[in-house]
This record gives structure tokens, C-alpha cells and sequence, in this order.
């Protein structure tokens, strides 16, 4: 069945879990995630992007979830919409069936500039409103997400294009944290504390520090019933990184978030943990591969299946390692 985000994290908060909200764009993303879930009893949050929305079309997204809801009956998900880059787009969302939406007020509707505090409190309260009348919860954002080894937002290619972001943008100011919350009611807060979108967070290994888990404790003591997020999640798997690049991929060098990492973190308060970037890299290293051992074969049910198989196996061992195994 359909649940909200509060429901579900409120019941993470009480046992002391935390979920990762899996991307998803197509059928084979969806099966993963589901397959997974079964597999080890977990809950599920699945998110979509305006993209996911591009690629699949607002009613096959739909359908999907309806589909997963009618497969998996034993299984509560989420269906929560990821970055709503405007009011508008949260309440299209809401039409469509989702039970939380994420109202990304911490950059102007390009989806590229920071925005202003006042701006962000405005268009997050304005979405909050609407969204509590009809049982839907929903997600804000404070500060700027980026490195904070690098200073950098993250983007698809590693280049960086968007510039350097001070230290003051890249950690979230609690007692701003809990003026937001305050004035905008948001169940959930997306916080910056030194991670940043897809594969390229980090230039070396991390060593053990690279998360401020001394700000997400401080930024928790303020807003203890608020639920924290954090983006850019991805552990950048070392061993899809290698299979990509032996099977004729060109991705640079480059490291995620350890799990150890985001595990000390839902000690402190974190309870969404935001994962697209891994499946992505399963899927694609586990296509490379399967078709690089398997040239005569050309029926897609294939090498489709080869990259659900990978890509389930990345949930199944963050559903286990964030304990949101056996809690379904
Ligand atoms: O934060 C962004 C998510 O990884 C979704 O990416 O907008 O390319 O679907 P997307
Ligand atoms: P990754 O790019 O690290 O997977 O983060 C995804 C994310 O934060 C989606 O909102
Ligand atoms: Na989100
Ligand atoms: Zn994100």
C-alpha cells in the first residue's frame, strides 16, 4: 500500500532505522527496488525527478508505481516526488498520486541558483499548506549541497561548471534550520553536510571524516521531530567503477560516501538517504558486461535482467546495512 514519508520516517525515528529512497525511471528500476524489499522485508521509498517524469511520461510513472503496489502487496512505499523545482510541480505531483513531494526551495526555479532564504521559507510553506490538507507530506531543503573537499556542487560529468562554493553555503546553520522548520512545517529537511550529487563527491579516498557528523547531531538537537535527508548518498562503488571502465567505459577515478559513514549518521538523526547514482553504475557496468560476454545474444529481456539483478543487489545490501531490513 501507499504511505506518506511521515508515516513511514516517523516509525524509522521510533525504532532507530534509516531508508534509502531509491530513484526510479523505468520498470527494471522499479523491480529492483521491489525485488529487494521482498527479498529482506523492508519498506520502500521510490522517487522520481522531473526527469523520471520526462523519460517514462507522467502515466507510465503512475502506472509503474500502481503496478508495484498491486505485485508487492505486502510492501508499504513511498512514492515521493525528488526536487520539485517550483509549488506547481509539487501539486502536479500530488494529482498524480504522490504521497510526499520535495519542494527544492534552496535554489531558484532553474534549479542552478541559490536562492534567498525568504524565497526558500515562501515557496516551502506555500507547497506545506496545501500539501498537510490532503495527508501529504513533504520535504524541504536548507543550504547548498557540495563537497566539502572539493567545494563543488557535483555534477554528471566532474567538471564542476558551477564554481566553488564557500564553507558557509556547504553546511547547513542549525539555528537557521530551526527557523525554517518553524515557519514552514516541513516534515522532512534536507541538510547539507558535505555531500553532493552523482559520481564525482570525492578525489581520494575518503578517510573517515568526511560527512560533518558534528553538524548533523547539532542540527538534530534543534529539530529533533523534523526528520533529516541527506542527497547525494551515493557510495560510488569501487567494483562497478572498475567493471564500467574494463568493459569499455571511460568514468575518471573517483569516490562516494562510505556506508559506514552514512550508517554514523542515521545514528544521529538522519532517517532519508537519498541513492541514485549507485544503481545507475550497477545497471550500466552490469549491461557492459553482460553483452561484452554474451556477443551473440540480442533479446533485451537479458541484459535488462542482468542490470535488475545488479541494481537489486545494491538495495538489498543498503536496505540491510541502514537496518530498514525486517521493518515492513
Ligand atoms: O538529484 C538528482 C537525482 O539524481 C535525479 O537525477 O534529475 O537526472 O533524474 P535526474
Ligand atoms: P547520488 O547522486 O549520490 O546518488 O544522490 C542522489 C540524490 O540525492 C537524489 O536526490
Ligand atoms: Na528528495
Ligand atoms: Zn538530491
Amino acid at each position: 500500500a501507499l504511505i506518506s514519508l511521515r508515516q513511514l520516517l516517523d516509525h524509522a525515528a521510533e525504532q532507530g532505522y534509516g531508508m534509502p529512497a531509491f530513484n526510479a525511471n523505468n520498470m527494471e528500476q522499479v523491480h529492483s527496488i521491489m525485488d529487494a524489499a521482498r527479498a529482506v522485508d523492508s519498506p520502500v521509498i521510490i522517487q522520481a525527478s522531473a526527469g523520471a517524469r520526462k523519460y517514462a511520461g507522467e502515466p507510465f510513472l503512475r502506472h509503474l508505481i500502481v503496478a508495484a503496489v498491486e505485485q508487492y502487496p505486502e510492501i508499504p512505499i513511498v512514492l515521493h516526488q525528488d526536487h520539485g523545482s517550483e509549488p506547481a510541480v509539487c501539486f502536479r505531483s500530488i494529482q498524480s498520486g504522490f504521497t510526499s513531494v520535495m519542494m527544492d526551495g534552496s535554489l531558484q526555479a532553474d534549479m542552478k541558483t541559490p536562492s534567498t532564504y525568504d524565497y526558500n521559507v515562501e515557496v516551502t510553506r506555500k507547497v506545506t499548506e496545501l500539501s498537510h490538507a490532503l495527508g501529504v507530506s513533504v520535504e524541504g531543503e536548507l543550504g547548498c549541497l557540495g563537497s566539502l573537499e572539493t567545494g563543488m556542487a557535483g555534477e554528471e560529468d566532474g567538471s564542476g561548471a558551477e564554481g566553488k562554493l564557500s564553507h558557509d553555503q556547504l553546511l547547513t546553520d542549525p539555528e537557521e534550520a530551526a527557523d525554517f522548520v518553524k515557519k514552514t512545517g516541513v516534515d522532512a529537511l534536507a541538510i547539507a553536510i558535505g555531500t553532493s550529487h552523482g559520481a564525482y563527491k570525492f578525489t581520494r579516498p575518503p578517510t573517515g571524516d568526511i560527512l560533518a557528523i558534528q553538524r548533523i547531531k547539532e542540527i538534530h538537537a534543534r529539530i529533533p521531530n523534523t526528520h533529516l535527508v541527506m542527497h547525494g548518498s551515493s557510495s560510488v562503488p569501487q567494483e562497478w567503477l572498475q567493471i564500467i571502465n574494463n568493459y569499455g567505459g571511460d568514468l575518471g577515478q573517483t569516490w562516494g560516501v562510505p556506508v559506514e559513514e552514512i550508517q554514523e549518521g542515521i545514528k544521529h538523526g538522519v532517517r532519508k538517504v537519498n541513492i541514485d547514482t549507485d544503481l545507475r553504475m550497477a545497471s550500466t557496468g552490469a549491461v557492459r558486461k553482460f553483452l561484452a560476454e554474451n556477443p551473440k545474444d540480442f533479446d533485451p529481456r537479458k541484459w535488462l535482467k542482468a542490470s535488475t539483478q545488479a541494481m537489486k543487489d545494491i538495495c538489498q545490501a543498503r536496505f540491510e546495512a541502514f537496518g530498514a531490513a525486517g521493518q515492513a
